[in-house]
């Protein structure tokens, strides 16, 4: 499967370096964070965004249903790990590697505000910016990009490629 690179190592790291720098320091310093890594793709993105806030974070996952081995959204979100963490009152960070129709994170997000956080907040690395079928906006992106299939840095195609240090289209 040929792919093309379109953000190097170097992009990447830079770019989370920023991103984690700035969230830290817009969250009120007496707010708890929860940073809440949507598994399995943001596993990479929270670990390298977490270690770039300097300032005390929580770690929590949460699993949903997305994609088959298809590369079409399913259009129905189940929650398939919750988090173990008591989210009541807490600043929840919630952290994604890719939002496309913006229909996972949309749920994600009102099923978290049930759960009584103090304030929900949604980051990114990923934005398909053009491809939003429901109004949903995160707070805080790392790269806006164009409507192709992307692999590298968490993110899968059947199961392949999640382990790639950048992100590639697959052509
Ligand atoms: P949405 O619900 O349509 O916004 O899709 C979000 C989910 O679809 C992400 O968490 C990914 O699992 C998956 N996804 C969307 N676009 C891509 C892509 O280009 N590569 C890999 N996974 C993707």
């Amino acid at each position: 499967m040929p792919q093309r690179t379109i953000i190097t190592t170097d992009q990447l790291q830079k770019r989370i370096a920023d991103l984690g720098r700035q969230i830290s320091h817009e969250i009120p310093s007496e707010a708890e964070i929860v940073a809440l890594c949507v598994l399995k793709g943001a596993v990479f993105f929270m670990t390298d965004l977490v270690r770039a806030m300097d300032r005390d974070v929580a770690v929590d996952f949460l699993q949903v249903s997305s994609y088959g081995n298809d590369t079409t959204s399913s259009g129905v979100v189940t929650i398939l790990k919750e988090p173990q963490l008591d989210l009541r009152g807490k600043t929840v960070l919630i952290i994604e590697d890719i939002v496309d129709s913006g229909l996972t994170m949309r749920e994600v997000d009102r099923y978290i505000r049930n759960k009584g956080a103090a304030k929900v907040m949604t980051v990114t690395l990923l934005d398909k910016t053009a491809s939003r079928t429901v109004d949903f906006q995160p707070d805080y992106v790392g790269f806006p990009i164009g409507p192709d299939f992307v692999v590298g840095y968490g993110l899968d195609h059947a199961e392949s490629f999640r382990n790639l240090p950048e992100i590639r289209v697959v052509e």
